[in-house]
């Protein structure tokens, strides 16, 4: 048996701006975070996810003026009314939630700032550019496209399809021009870090193409929601500089050298691919520049599309993750986005797909396996798990499907790949659904000479649910838990922390055991509800 219990896992979300709501792109990426973290904690791994907000810069002061009040008492309430009380819509169980505007963050900025200065990687300059509020982002004229509408005749950013700002001010610079090689050389040493490869080959081209310095900084007459340069207070920090500082100050950069060194470097960071370039370009040259370890691996996700354009705040065609919840609930809104779409991969969501899988997935194929095996159990056994006879070809198959999916599964979560760990993890339910129609149980059931043989079909059936627990524990926890206090197996100890690696180890469930009865796992949604 592997041993990890030293090994340490740090999985980051991005944090992600309160101008709004949140809607289930967010989620998404919560999710794939807390579905990986789950599953190295069930490793063995010391295993913590962060997540967070970020909360300074033009485009919150922008709103919140918008809505006349001041921007602290904005981020207080978004947070508060819509942030946080996401993690519990989509149960995402974070070790911790950074927010940029609390004193471990602002002070431990300014700490790494002026480290960097006194290196000699920032001086004062002169920036002359375009600026995107929307991005938060300083544009090149590649960057923009011909606007439409009310903006025909003007250069707009592609992304937001909004005109730049001019920018012409002092401001202070971060030398990143003198890592393109040293970043290069990173790349090729580490051919993980960025992942997946087509986003890894993006950067690396883009890279190649050279690098200009950034502006680190922006002058306090234009705005000054943000945090101080600490040796000149007419300046405030570049938003992005600020935000990406949040995956260390958040362990202890600057102030608790021990945790820090605990957790630094992080595991895997995951963000969408829209801020690939900052966390796999600006960041691990900031990291360089500052002599810190640099993160294990970056991986870009792909985008949730509405009519083929990525769903976003900005234009309004986000859909909140509770619409998505109330109905189907948390587990399913985590199943369905991990395995639908391939982890690196654009997907889109509809109802219709969503609908169609809650029902043929996880109602029929996982719950109503749970249910049947449940029910068997206490019609023929009166709920007392039975002991199992000699097993026979179809059992140790059974065993074997076990044990090729989880070794499986475990390969594909170190590739990212959710979707593919999901999958594998399927090939068991899909096992078991076949195991039962050919051993027909309610036909060994007829016959007091086939009762052992009965005994060894439910016992075997019992088990693989048990395996199953613990494999999908990490995706759709809720049902798990209820599965598994029905199988009456927290003799083995509670389901969040059960060894993947030891799912398959045949026969744990003790012969003998109470079986609870079991609700429906994915009950039958109302036609009215699923096409809201
Ligand atoms: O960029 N599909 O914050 P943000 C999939 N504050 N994921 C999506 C998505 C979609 N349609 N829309 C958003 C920021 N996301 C910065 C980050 S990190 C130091 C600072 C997810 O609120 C995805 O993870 O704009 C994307 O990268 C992120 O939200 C952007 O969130
Ligand atoms: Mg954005």
């Amino acid at each position: 048996m592997p041993n990890n219990l030293d090994a340490s896992f740090y999985a980051t979300t991005p944090i992600f701006y309160v101008n709004d709501a949140p809607h289930i792109g967010h989620a998404y990426t919560e999710v794939a975070a807390d579905v990986l973290t789950r599953w190295h904690r069930q490793r063995g791994e010391d295993a913590f996810l962060l997540t967070g907000t970020d909360e300074h810069g033009e485009k919150i002061l922008r709103t919140a003026a918008a809505n006349k009040v001041e921007p602290q008492a904005w981020v207080d309430k978004l947070v508060h009314d819509a942030w946080l009380p996401l993690l519990n819509t989509i149960d995402i169980d974070n070790q911790d939630f950074i927010r940029t505007t609390e004193p471990r963050h602002e002070k431990n900025v300014q700490k790494f700032l002026q480290h960097l200065y006194d290196k000699g990687f920032i001086y004062r300059g002169e920036f002359v550019g375009n600026y995107c509020v929307g991005c938060e982002e300083y544009k090149t004229e590649g960057d923009l496209i011909d606007g439409e509408g009310d903006f025909a005749g003007q250069a707009v950013c592609a992304i937001h399809s909004k005109p730049v700002e001019k920018l012409h001010e002092t401001n202070y610079f971060f030398k990143l021009s003198e890592f393109q090689q040293p970043l290069l050389d990173f790349y090729a040493a580490n051919p993980k870090f960025i992942q997946p490869e087509s986003a890894r080959n993006e950067v690396v081209s883009f890279v190649r193409r050279g690098l200009e310095d950034l502006s680190i900084s922006r002058s306090k007459e234009k705005f000054d929601w943000g945090i101080d340069i600490p040796w000149d207070d007419s300046h405030i920090t570049y938003v992005w500089f600020d935000a990406l500082l949040n995956y260390i100050t958040a362990i202890g950069y600057g102030e608790d050298e021990a945790a820090f060194e605990k957790r630094w470097p992080a595991s895997v960071q995951i963000v969408g691919k829209d801020i690939l370039r900052f966390h796999a370009v600006i960041w691990p040259a900031m990291l360089m520049a500052a002599d810190l370890p640099t993160p294990k691996q970056v991986f870009g996700h792909g985008w949730l599309l509405v009519g083929g354009e990525k769903m976003s705040k900005s234009k309004l065609t986000g859909i909140a993750p509770h619409q998505i919840t109330d109905t189907f609930g948390s587990d399913a809104f985590r199943y369905y986005f991990m395995k639908a779409i391939a982890f690196g991969s654009d997907g889109s969501f509809s109802w219709e797909d969503l609908s169609a899988r809650y029902q043929s997935e996880l109602a029929n194929g996982f719950g109503n396996l749970a249910s049947r095996v449940i029910a068997m159990i206490h019609r023929y056994f009166d709920g007392t798990l039975p002991a199992s006879g000699p097993d026979t070809e179809a059992e140790l198959e059974i065993q074997k499907i076990a044990a090729d999916a989880v070794a499986a599964a475990d390969a594909a979560i170190d590739d990212v790949a959710i979707h593919e760990a999901i999958a594998q993890v399927w090939t068991l339910v899909d096992a078991l659904n076949g195991y039962i129609t050919v051993q027909e149980p309610w036909v060994l059931a007829k016959d007091e000479a086939t009762r052992e043989r009965l005994a060894t079909v439910l016992y075997t059936t019992a088990e693989g649910l048990r395996a199953l627990s613990v494999l999908l524990s990490p995706v759709v926890p809720k049902a798990t838990a209820k599965l598994w206090s029905a199988l009456a197996a927290q003799s083995l100890g509670d389901l969040a922390d059960r060894p993947i690696r030891e799912a398959a180890d045949w026969g744990q469930l003790p012969a003998g055991a109470k079986i609870a009865e079991l609700e429906p796992l994915f009950p039958r949604i109302e036609q009215d509800a699923e096409t809201k």
